[in-house]
């Protein structure tokens, strides 16, 4: 039997967002400045609202023995799971800058979305992700299961 799945997210245009999802992915692109990439020059910065309206910082942090490297997704939560325990993750932003500096897309990775998913199964509620591309393109998830569907589980 045939079946389709079908993703349901939201594109706006960086004017059209609420004040709060502008002030994370503001904090997002802060973050890029923080990045550790002297291998990809590809600066990815994350910024993580928690419930309690905190807001916890992550970037890409590269190594000489490439598979050490980090995503800027998975720092943010990490920290974010070890400096506020219990703390449910609200929404995650991510934005990246290329070599050149130039704000860009960075859709986050595989790997980062098995984790997302992890915290939100975790914490039983859903966690929302912002993912810029351009002002004129910000896609919004209003769950992680919307990113990577049929994840993995035990
Ligand atoms: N990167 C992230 O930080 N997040 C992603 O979701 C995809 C890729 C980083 C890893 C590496 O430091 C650089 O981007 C180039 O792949």
């Amino acid at each position: 039997m045939k079946k389709e799945h079908i993703v349901s997210y939201e594109e706006l245009r960086w004017e059209e967002l609420t004040e709060q999802d502008r002030t994370l992915l503001e904090a997002a692109i802060e973050a890029t400045d923080t990045s550790h990439s002297p291998y990809s020059h590809f600066r990815v910065g994350a910024a993580l609202r928690l419930a309690s309206g905190e807001t916890v910082k992550g970037s890409n942090q590269e190594n000489i023995a490439y598979p050490s490297g980090l995503c800027a997704e998975r720092t943010a939560m990490f920290a974010a799971a070890i400096q506020h325990p219990g703390e449910a993750f609200d929404t995650l932003a991510v934005v990246a800058r290329n070599p050149e500096g130039a704000l860009c897309g960075a859709s986050p990775c595989g790997a980062c979305r098995q984790v997302m998913a992890e915290y939100e199964m975790k914490q039983q509620r859903k966690m929302r992700v912002l993912v810029f591309f351009s002002k004129g393109k910000i896609l919004i998830f209003d769950s992680v299961e919307r990113l990577l569907p049929f994840c993995f589980e035990m």
